[in-house]
Parts: structure tokens; sequence; C-alpha cells
């Protein structure tokens, strides 16, 4: 930026003002964006570092709008039956509740997504410590995950709209080995398709689980008891009192776990018991014989007409049914968030891998980039 600032000043006042404008439009849009991606302030994190709130906008309208704070989801605008655009993500229209809420609304979870028993687990010889955010256990990363980190914005190279955030999470933190280079990168395309790509690199052999954990609500209001699920799992995780699977892989058949047919979310939801009552479970994927990639989950809204199918080559997927919510965070548009507003399709390895053999591997090598997609397929009908 400085030649061509130094060169204008050196011209007379009308091509300095000339000037100014030109090199303003290409500052606001940046050729490889094209127009369909915009920046602006969004707030400020309590050490006074400024939070920006990127949008990307396809041709239909779409749009996803993404904070660097925790590469956090902050809006979804997709259309209903009739065209109509409608917030489908629980959120807030300004930074600041995000200082505190607990929620993980629409943010990027890691380095460990869901629960590390006892916060522990061993490598080699090595046992490691993390701190315990979730009574005895270790919960998304520690009291201060990836969520509640700056990443940093790195235009992308692309000919749909899409913005990249990556962040060095050194050696130690939240009691994680290894430095451990992260990068997430949104892409929206013109079928209303929201991607998100997780790549990583350790120089330290670690774990890793990186997911999304936004609450959707297609509706864009109320319950989600009456959305129309679809989970492309046989199998789920059961888990203890305090959410820690057992280890065991069970066949959901005959159990309220059993969303291979489309079903209302509520219809079964008190059976699937809890404290607080809810599904909050790691379902094990169908997988193909040559691909990890497969289709997890289809959900129908009846009355708005809209629809989400989530594609992903992960192993499982964490249904949550915003079963901690309480009526005490008043959030976008007003809406005040009560027990299953939200649901929430964290695709991810299955919690606590790293104390379960049987559970597909999560550890990251020196060498090895961990990579990882999930696409948010919006529709309407
Ligand atoms: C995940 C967990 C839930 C809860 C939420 C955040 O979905 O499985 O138990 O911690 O995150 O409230």
């Amino acid at each position: 930026m400085g030649d061509p600032l130094r060169a204008m000043f050196s011209l007379p006042a009308f091509s300095r003002v000339l000037g100014c404008v030109i090199l303003l439009i290409i500052c606001h849009v940046p050729a490889a964006w094209g127009d369909s991606v915009t920046a602006k302030p969004f707030g400020r994190t309590a050490r006074g570092e400024l939070v920006t709130l990127h949008t990307l906008t396809n041709k239909n309208g779409m749009s996803v709008s993404i904070m660097d704070y925790g590469a956090t989801i902050v809006k979804i605008l997709a259309p209903d039956r009739n065209g109509k655009l409608g917030n489908v993500v629980l959120g807030f229209d300004k930074f600041s509740p995000y200082l505190r809420a607990t929620a993980y609304f629409g943010a990027t979870v890691g380095r460990y997504a869901n629960r590390i028993a006892g916060g522990q687990f061993r490598l080699g010889n090595v046992l490691y410590q993390l701190p315990r955010n979730d009574g005895p256990n270790s919960l998304h990363g520690g009291f201060r995950g990836f969520d509640k980190r700056l990443w940093k914005m790195e235009p992308v190279e692309s000919d749909i709209p899409a913005v990249r955030f990556s962040r060095l999470s050194p050696d130690g933190e939240e009691g994680y080995p290894g430095n451990l280079f992260a990068s997430v990168t949104f892409s929206l395309n013109d079928d209303n398709e929201l991607r998100i790509s997780y790549e990583a690199t350790t120089d330290k052999l670690t774990v890793i689980n990186l997911t999304n954990h936004s609450y959707f609500n297609l509706a864009g209001r109320g319950t989600i008891l009456n959305h129309v699920l679809t989970l492309h799992a046989d199998a789920y995780t059961p888990v203890d009192a305090r959410l820690i699977p057992t280890g065991e892989i069970k066949p959901v058949d005959g159990t309220p776990f059993d969303f291979l047919n489309p079903t209302p979310i509520g219809l079964h939801l008190k059976q699937a018991g809890g404290k607080p009552v809810g599904y909050d479970h790691n379902f094990v994927l169908n997988k193909g014989f040559f691909s990890d990639w497969s289709l997890a989950a289809e959900v129908d809204e009846p009355q708005s007409g809209r629809t989400l199918t989530v594609s992903t080559d992960q192993p499982g997927v964490q249904f949550y049914t915003g079963n901690f919510l309480d009526g005490t965070l008043t959030g976008s548009g007003g809406n005040v968030y009560r027990q299953y507003d939200g649901f929430v399709l964290e695709t991810q390895h299955f919690p606590d891998s790293p104390n379960h053999d049987n559970f597909p591997s999560t550890l990251l090598s020196p060498g090895e980039t961990y990579k990882t997609s999930t696409v948010f397929a919006f529709g309407a009908k």
C-alpha cells in the first residue's frame, strides 16, 4: 500500500481525490473475492482487538456472516419456500454478548470438540492433563478454546465467495501438546451450499477434533421440536450421566435414537433421557465402502418449507437439541433462546476418542495434515 499512497499524494488535488476513491474501492472489495464478500467492524475483544464480520453472499441472495472471533458463524440468511430470506442460526446481532455466552453459538470448536473424560489422555508414556471445564471433564477445548480466540482472516483465491481464518495454537495451550497450525475455510456456492473445510498440522504428536457449533432453527424462531430429521446412522455411542461415552457402539434400532426414517425431533425426545432431558449424543455415520464422504443428516421444517442437508467425511455427528438453553439469552432479532429452540449437528470424531481404542483415531503426527470438510446445503420445498 505504501508506494501507491506516496504516488497519489504527489498528484494534483482532483487526481488525489479520484485516486482515494479508486483506492477505497480496491481496498473494500479485493479482486480475489469478487463483489460477494464484505467486511465490517463488529466489536472489540476484552483486549481491545478489533473483531470483523465477513459476509459471503451468493447470486441467490443467500448469505453467511462469519466473524474472526472464534471463526464463528453469526448469521445465515436462507430462503423459505416463497423465497423470503430469514436467519436460520442462533446468535447475536452485536458482538459483546459473545464474550459472555457459554453456548458456543456458531463457533469453530477445538482443539478437541466435545468431552475428554477427566480431562486426561495418554500419548505413549506421557499423561496429558487438560483443564476441567465441565465438571470433572474437559469440554470443547477447555476454558479458552478455539471459540474464544481471535483468528487471522486471509482472503481466498476462489470463484465463489469464500473466507479463511487461521491461527497458531501454541504448544501447551489449554494443556494440548504441539504447536498446532489450524485453518478453517468457509465458502458459499450458488446451490446454497455452505462448505466448511478444516486443515491443521502439528510439530508434536497431538489429538485433534474440530467442528462447527451452529444451532439451526429453520423456522427462524420458536422450538425445533417439529423439525423433521433423518440421521444416516445405524448406531450411536451411549453415554454416562456426565455425557462421556461408555465405549459401546449400539444399534439405534428400537431406541429413541432411531432417525433412519424422517422423524419429528420432539417425537421421542423425552425418552432420550439425560439431565437436562434431550438429545446430546454422538451418532455413528453410515459410510460407503469406497469413500468417507456421506450424507449425514436431512432436516425439513414443514412451516417455512426450509430444508437442510449435511454431508461430511467425518465418522460421527453430535446431535444436540439445545438442552442447556434456558431462556436467559436474548439473541438475534430479539429472540429469547429457550430449551429446544435450536439443534446442532456437529460433524466430528467421537467424544473422548483419545481414551477409546475402538473409536476412530484422533491422533495427528508431525508431517501429517489433518483435513476435513462438511457441507451444509440449504433448500426449500
Ligand atoms: C455440545 C455438547 C453439549 C453442550 C453444548 C454446548 O453439543 O455435547 O453437552 O456442552 O455443546 O452447550
